[in-house]
């Protein structure tokens, strides 16, 4: 929520802002601003996307400059509620990503004293607060300051009478320092500093950062200097872009066999038929498990979900999936129990407090994200990276194929050291796990074919998605990646709770996709066609490429490669990940930035 840029360095800086700001814009596309620090502090602002702002920025001039993409929280989608916002002397200028919980008190208390307010952001109580505090030494102002903020931030600020220096600070929000040669960067995400530099140094919550054109300072809130070390990032800037394809989503879509691979690689051994994973993933693993809570948001829950069937069938240990915004404040908390964080961004809100609670209460914590250096890498006992690359349409798809993955393997670790799995029986798994690029490949290779289907859906009101054990949550995240991109209404369920009332919702047009595998669900999913099929809609079924009897049942097919297998769970969602791009692609949609949604959810 929120994209952030800080730039100090030897380019025009309203150009690195707005190529960064555009690399941001999965971040919030309610509106955008920047402000540059020249002769002046000028500050420019639109409400909404990205290329408005670009068409009618005026030229200014300056290499220092900060730039913000707004998702809106507090305040209507306004001009005066864009950011950069100002203390009313228009001496300091802020952009912040995050929520001041106490602003209503502060900006009371400012108001007594005669501070004048022009927007309904709690931002702006950050600026006018700021400038309260200023004697002078803005890294001072910014430390008294953010010691009266209550809530989540992540800001980086500019003040007219130091026109040489950005300074930045955070607390439960993303902020990263780019580091380059005479210019440094400050930013939300990595990404957006690619095109410039891939050495960062990741700031943590409480600290401070004073950055030059040449130099780097970091302090605590008792103005202590600390030492950073300086990371590279190892992904590209082709990764970051659309490299041909009409949306990131699509492409990112395209990208899962190879996204696969580098789950699998250095992980994942033919020859000594093991899966190994990281020394302090393995430590973690080998404690007395007793039970696992994943907890996760969105999409990373459906991983979640799906993890619980492949863990629970292989080792017997009983897992929990928790939304982490309800387990933060009602879940159980067991120092015996595991916990594993989904969380593709690294940087969700709620995942963050559900792990911090956990932790706090004894609990071991684990997390899966693709993001490395985020924090939930940080707060966490261990972390086990994706390595998907960088994913820029808001809607998850690679990273959510590499989460299930990695929730695979440490079923199998888990199988393995308990003794559940034998050799044999792994090494049919790894050879499975090894043929999974080649079958996501065959499906891609057909995505001509679900285009056909899509164009059946494009113009229905409602979509019903059903499926049994792990194709349960697939169903859910089928109807998930539907809705948000396509806005038609979709649900997911698990078949046999049809009967228990969302039948009531069912007509003749509203179409059921039922995913259909060979397992010992098959009999009675075929019996669940034959009830909708009893009450008149069409049914769409997705089935393995060797389920002869599908066809009788169902109106239209969709296949997947190979026979059917806990693994057919990667294939399945590929076919609904297409499915929902290409009926969202026929209505026009804005895929890669559905309505009202943001690609990471840093506040609550
Ligand atoms: C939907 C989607 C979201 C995210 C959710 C959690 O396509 O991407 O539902 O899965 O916001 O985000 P992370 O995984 O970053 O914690």
């Amino acid at each position: 929520m929120c994209g952030i840029i800080g730039y100090n360095g030897f380019r025009e800086a309203n150009k690195v802002l707005i190529d960064c700001l555009k690399r941001l814009e999965y971040r919030g596309y309610d509106s955008a601003g920047i402000g540059i620090i020249g002769k002046k502090l000028q500050i420019f602002k639109e409400v909404g996307e990205i290329s408005k702002l670009e068409k009618e920025i005026p030229v200014f001039d300056g290499d220092i400059g900060i730039g913000h993409t707004r998702w809106a929280t507090h305040g209507a989608v306004t001009k005066e509620n864009a950011h950069p916002q100002l203390s009313s002397n228009k001496k300091i200028a802020v952009i912040h990503n995050g929520i001041i919980d106490n602003f209503n008190f502060l900006k009371e208390d400012l108001e007594k004293k005669g501070v004048k307010f022009s927007s309904q952001t709690d931002s702006e109580v950050i600026a006018q607060l700021i400038n309260e505090n200023y004697k002078g030494n803005l890294r001072d102002a910014v430390i008294s300051t953010i010691k009266q903020l209550k809530g989540s931030y992540a800001i980086v600020v500019v003040c007219k009478e130091e026109p040489d220096i950005l300074v930045g600070a955070r607390k439960e929000s993303p902020l990263v320092i780019g580091v380059g040669d005479n210019e440094n960067f400050l930013a939300s995400d990595i990404s957006a500093l690619l095109k410039y530099t891939n050495r960062v140094k990741y700031l943590d919550d409480g600290e401070i950062c004073v950055l030059s054109k040449t130099s780097i300072e970091v302090f605590n809130e008792n103005k202590k200097e600390i030492t950073k070390k300086e990371d590279i990032i190892d992904w590209e800037l082709k990764d970051a872009e659309k490299s041909g394809f009409p949306h990131f989503m699509l492409k990112e879509i395209f990208e899962q066999p190879d996204a696969i691979n580098r789950v699998l690689l250095g992980r994942v051994s033919e020859i000594d038929r093991t899966i190994k994973l990281h020394e302090k993933v393995e430590e973690l693993l080998n404690y007395d498990i007793q039970s696992i809570h994943i907890i996760a948001c969105g999409t990373s829950y459906y991983s979640g979900l799906v993890g619980k069937y492949l863990i629970e069938q292989l080792t017997n240990i009983p897992v929990f999936v928790e939304l982490a915004s309800e387990y933060r404040y009602f879940g159980t908390k067991n120092e015996k129990s595991l916990i594993i964080g989904v969380t593709q961004s690294g940087e969700t809100a709620d995942t963050l407090a559900a792990l911090r609670e956990a932790k706090n209460a004894g609990s071991r914590t684990l997390v899966i994200t693709n993001v490395m250096g985020s924090t939930a890498t940080r707060i966490s006992d261990a972390y086990i990276l994706t390595q998907s690359g960088p994913e820029i349409g808001v809607a998850a798809t690679k990273t959510f194929t590499s989460q299930i993955l990695i929730l695979l393997l440490i079923a199998f670790k888990l199988a393995a050291l308990k003794n559940k799995l034998g050799a044999d029986e792994l090494s049919k798994y790894i050879f499975r796990l090894k043929e999974l690029p080649r079958k996501v490949r065959e499906v891609l290779d057909h995505s001509d074919k679900i285009l056909d289907i899509a164009l059946q859906l494009k113009n229905v009101k409602s979509v019903f998605f059903i499926g049994r054990g792990i194709n349960y949550p697939l169903s859910l995240e089928g109807a998930l990646k539907l809705k948000e991109i396509s806005y038609i209404h979709a649900e997911g369920f698990a078949a046999g709770e049809l009967k228990h009332g969302p039948f009531a919702l069912l007509t003749q047009i509203t179409p059921v996709i039922t995913i259909v595998t060979r397992d010992n669900t098959y009999d009675k999913m075929i019996a669940n066609i034959g009830e909708v099929k009893a009450r008149g809609p069409e049914v769409i079924a997705i089935a393995d490429e060797n389920d002869t009897e599908i066809e009788k049942h169902a109106d239209f097919v969709i296949r997947f490669p190979g026979s059917s297998s806990p693994l057919s769970c990667i294939p399945i969602i590929v076919i609904l990940q297409l499915l929902a791009y290409h009926v969202a692609n026929l209505r026009g949609c804005s895929i890669d930035k559905p309505r009202n949604l943001a690609k990471s959810v840093t506040v609550e």
